[in-house]
């Protein structure tokens, strides 16, 4: 097997686990008046296991949901189906209209496109190595989609600009335990959901820290100043000053918290993206943000997005 077929198998294996049913019926909790009337697309799930099947299924008639579509993927030249529920009948999960698809259940495939483009929300768990595809297209399409992801995608070229943009958000949860197919729990620190249906966590005042110092300079130990970037380094979310208007680098953890009308994103602190916003080359000859300690040792911290207080705010 050539070398790109045996990495192309090995994601594909790395794909093969299942969400839960508590972990998809917790996150959907928090959009439940988004689904009146609405078609949801399911498009990388077999019904026979899918719990997202089987949780609009079951809230069919509580979630005043008009059509639940599922399409399942086979591998190679395998013909699969299609199941369309109406409502009518929660108690049994294999009810809905079984179709032949012509195709193998592709996500990309022409058959899985058109009923995508009949849907209105895509809701799922999609394979975590086609993920750029994966939103790419849901975006290309114009579609609502609450779906898991790897938390590492929010730095990918692809993902973080539309983060910035506003276009998408992260969920409220974390996704930390997922079904194998041997029957296995297999575990997760870094997943997570994104979405561009709005919800409360996204308008919640995240809580700054009044410090400023008379000079109009913050307390150079506690936020230093970048090198080769002008921005202060802020290491703990919960240190963000509510009273500073430039811009300020934080911790990845602020994508969880970030509300709009308080903060903008500015950019990512380190690679392509960051030289893109202006970031020049660190003592290490990279363009990721760097700054001095108090004992004049250069530092480069891990990972930052760049952001800026929304004029006139505030709260904190
Ligand atoms: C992470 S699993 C999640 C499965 C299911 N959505 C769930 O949450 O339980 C991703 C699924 O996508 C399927 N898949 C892989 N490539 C696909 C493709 N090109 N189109 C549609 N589904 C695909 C895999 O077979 C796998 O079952």
């Amino acid at each position: 097997m050539a070398n790109t077929s045996l990495h192309a198998a090995k994601d594909a294996k790395n794909d093969e686990f299942y969400t839960r049913l508590e972990d998809i019926n917790e996150e959907m909790n928090h959009y439940e008046d988004k689904f009146r009337n609405k078609v949801v697309f399911c498009n990388c799930d077999d019904p026979t296991w899918s719990n997202f099947w089987k949780y609009f299924h079951m809230n069919f008639e509580y979630l005043g949901l008009k059509k639940l579509i599922t399409t399942h993927y086979e591998p190679g030249e395998v013909q699969t189906y299609k199941i369309e529920y109406t409502g009518g009948n929660d108690l049994d999960f294999e009810d809905g209209v079984v179709t032949p698809l012509e195709q193998n259940g592709d996500f990309r495939s022409d058959e899985c496109v058109t009923l995508l483009d009949e849907a209105d929300i895509v809701i799922t768990n999609p394979p975590f190595s086609l993920f750029r595809e994966y939103i790419a297209l849901l975006m290309e399409h114009n579609k609502n989609f609450l779906i898991i992801g790897n938390q590492n995608a929010t730095h990918y070229k692809e993902v973080f600009p539309l983060l910035r943009d506003n276009k998408i958000w992260l969920g409220y949860n974390h996704v930390k335990e997922f079904l194998q197919p041997d029957g296995n729990i297999k575990k997760f620190g870094n997943v997570i959901w994104f979405t561009n249906l709005d919800h409360n966590k996204r308008h919640e005042v995240l809580e700054t820290v009044y410090i400023y110092s008379k000079k109009d300079t913050l307390y150079p130990d506690l936020y230093p100043k970048y090198e080769n970037f002008d921005a202060i380094d802020v290491s703990k979310i919960v240190e963000i000053p509510m009273d500073y208007n430039g811009m300020m680098g934080v911790p990845d953890s602020f994508l969880e918290l970030y509300n709009p009308d308080q903060f903008e994103i500015i950019g990512i602190s380190a690679g392509t993206m960051a030289k893109e916003i202006g970031v020049r080359k660190n003592y290490r000859g990279r363009t990721d943000v760097a700054y001095k300690d108090k004992n004049g040792v250069d530092k480069c911290p891990y990972s930052r997005i760049i952001i800026r207080k929304k004029a006139g705010d505030n709260n904190g």
